[in-house]
């Protein structure tokens, strides 16, 4: 029988939701892995390698599906997992260590956006407050954080608000960038690895629904993870879109497309897009292994495009070996 070694990330005690929804991956997975006929382990992630890797060579797996999402609580490390795989030489899902690591750091990420000729918001340092325009509005984001981990309303400044740097003065400047605020519409675009490339699933946009004149739409840590909040409630995923839209919708595949082409993506992927007014887009980040439990935007554009979650993993298994 074939073996399939779960990885996740190490799980830290008071664990809040963001974090341990990776269980749920994990559990997802598992199924899908039964049901294709392996015999599944679980393990997790830590930054004692040499752990790791004794325990993935008694297990000695055919195939390692990677849901390490952080190392050390740490977004930015989590390339560290494909790279000891790799160094293993063992198939491994989702995306390189390589892309891992640029696509976990937003700054690194946007610069290879402008070599890619990909469009993506104008940003600078959060030590470069004197570039600040007042007549815009911005938003502060954690560089190397996910799940919008730092991300809220909170960070959204107009460019002349001193109140700016107040919040840099309470946060680390380093560990944050300032990006031009995008006003429009947002996407949520899904990719998964195929026979001849990445291939588009089903565009969905996130819808903010009844938001107060002014207040930012932002899908920060609340819209994600909090239930009982106005931000969860309010913000709503659809996969329903007027015909008008047609063009829009092929430009942002087309953008996404490009993505997992430039960045050497694999297996599965959710592209953030934003529109300016004048329905311009820009790609607000690449989530390389994004989340797969049942209720997230990759789990949700398979199921709009009619695919077995099964199936889904059992493409993402080839993908690796292609
Ligand atoms: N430049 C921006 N303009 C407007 N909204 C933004 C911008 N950057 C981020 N956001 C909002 O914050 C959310 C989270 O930002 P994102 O860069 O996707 O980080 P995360 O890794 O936390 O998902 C986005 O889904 C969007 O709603
Ligand atoms: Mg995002």
């Amino acid at each position: 029988m074939k073996k399939a070694l779960i990885i996740h990330n190490r799980i830290s005690e008071n664990a809040l939701q963001d974090e341990l929804d990776v269980l749920d991956q994990v559990g997802v997975v598992e199924k899908a892995f039964t049901d294709l006929g392996y015999e599944t382990f679980r393990d997790d992630f830590d930054l004692n390698m040499q752990r790791v890797k004794d325990s993935i060579q008694k297990i000695d797996p055919h195939f390692i599906f990677n849901l390490v999402e952080t190392v050390d609580g740490k977004g930015n490390l989590s390339f560290m997992a494909p790279a000891l795989f790799e160094n293993m030489n063992i198939p491994f899902s989702g995306s390189g260590s390589f892309a891992m690591y640029v696509t976990s750091n937003k700054v690194l990420t946007k610069e290879s956006f402008i070599n890619s000729g990909i469009p993506t918001g104008e940003w600078f340092s959060a030590n470069e407050l004197n570039k600040l325009n007042p007549a815009k509005r911005y938003i502060v984001k954690p560089l190397g954080e996910d799940g919008s981990v730092g991300i809220s309303e909170e960070g959204v400044f107009e460019g002349n608000d001193p109140k700016i740097k107040d919040f840099l003065k309470n946060n680390n400047p380093n560990e944050f960038f300032i990006e031009e605020y995008i006003h429009g519409r947002e996407f949520n675009i899904s990719v998964i690895g195929g026979k001849n490339g990445g291939c588009v699933l089903p565009p969905a946009e996130i819808r903010f629904i009844d938001f107060p004149e002014g207040k930012p739409h932002v899908l920060g840590y609340k819209s994600k993870w909090d239930e009982d909040s106005f931000e969860y409630k309010n913000t709503v995923r659809t996969f329903d879109f007027p015909e008008s839209d047609k063009e829009l919708l092929e430009k942002v595949k087309q953008i996404s497309l490009n993505c997992w082409n430039k960045f050497n993506l694999k297996g599965y992927v959710r592209v953030d897009i934003r529109l300016d007014e004048k329905n311009n887009p820009y790609v607000l980040e690449i989530n390389a292994n994004p989340c797969i439990s049942p209720d997230a935007g990759f789990y949700a554009a398979c199921k709009q495009a009619g695919l077995k979650f099964t199936d889904v993993i059992s493409e993402i298994i080839h993908d690796a070996q292609r």
